[in-house]
């Protein structure tokens, strides 16, 4: 499958090294690819710039939002959630038209310090937001809940946890899903329509906790039944 990652973070790079190994066509966005080829800034937890990891990932391409979204099949939002809307709308909504958007990212405000706290929740999502600014896309939101390592590699942190899965097109959940059994995740719990996603990305308030508390991100939360 044709996949555009939108987004150059850990999670761009995580998702999109994975997805070049499973076989598909990856092309990640970014604002200016030149510029991002030519930083040498590591991030904020050290992770080396995009070149070094380019470098190790010759299968997977870089292009603007728009170009990497127009080439795809389905298009991954991992960009930060505060600039989510601005990144999808340079990915231009024709190019996401019809195509299952795939939205890992977390409505942080990280405007008073940390812990951050959430821009949008309890009666609307970051999701619905997307889903509301582009009609015509499929938009299901997924593995937002754990860190970008696990969502790779399910069984790291000693088991397998639950994946969750929020949308409004049964079709695109189904796709997702398919997508994340490929990726290794054997629990997918299809939470409902996109109004779902208000829990899954309400339970980071209480993800950032459990990561203090335990001082390791490679944990995930399991649904017991
Ligand atoms: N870190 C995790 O393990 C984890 C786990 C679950 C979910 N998430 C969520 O996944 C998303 C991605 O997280 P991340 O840490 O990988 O990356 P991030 O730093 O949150 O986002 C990086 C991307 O945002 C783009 N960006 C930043 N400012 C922009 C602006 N003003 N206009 C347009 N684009 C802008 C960057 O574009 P350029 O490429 O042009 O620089 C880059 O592609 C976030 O929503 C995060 O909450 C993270």
């Amino acid at each position: 499958m044709r996949i555009a990652v939108l987004g150059t973070g850990i999670v761009g790079r995580t998702l999109a090294g994975k997805l070049d190994e499973l076989g598909h066509d990856v092309v990640v966005g970014t604002r200016d690819p030149d510029k991002t080829m030519a930083s040498a800034d590591t991030d904020y937890v050290g992770n080396p710039p995009y070149s070094t990891w380019a470098g190790e990932h010759p299968g997977v391409r870089l292009a603007t939002f728009a170009d990497a979204a127009s080439a795809a099949d389905l298009v991954v939002n991992a960009t930060s959630g505060s600039v989510s809307l601005d990144v999808l709308t340079q990915a231009g909504e024709p190019n996401l038209s019809g195509k299952v958007v795939v939205d890992v990212s977390n409505p942080l405000d990280f405007a008073k310090g940390f812990p951050p706290t959430l821009f949008v929740k309890d009666d609307d999502s970051l999701a619905e937001q997307i889903q509301r600014a582009f009609p015509d896309a499929r938009v299901v939101k997924t593995l937002n809940t754990m860190t970008a390592a696990v969502m790779v590699a399910p069984a790291s942190p000693g088991e397998q946890g639950t994946v969750f899965v929020s949308g409004d097109d049964t079709g695109a959940k189904g796709e997702v899903a398919e997508l994340l059994h490929s990726m290794g995740h054997e629990d997918v719990v299809d939470l409902g329509d996109l109004t779902t996603a208000r829990g899954a990305e309400m339970i980071l308030p209480l993800w950032l906790r459990v990561m203090g508390s335990l001082g390791n991100p490679i944990f995930n939360f399991k649904v017991v039944r």
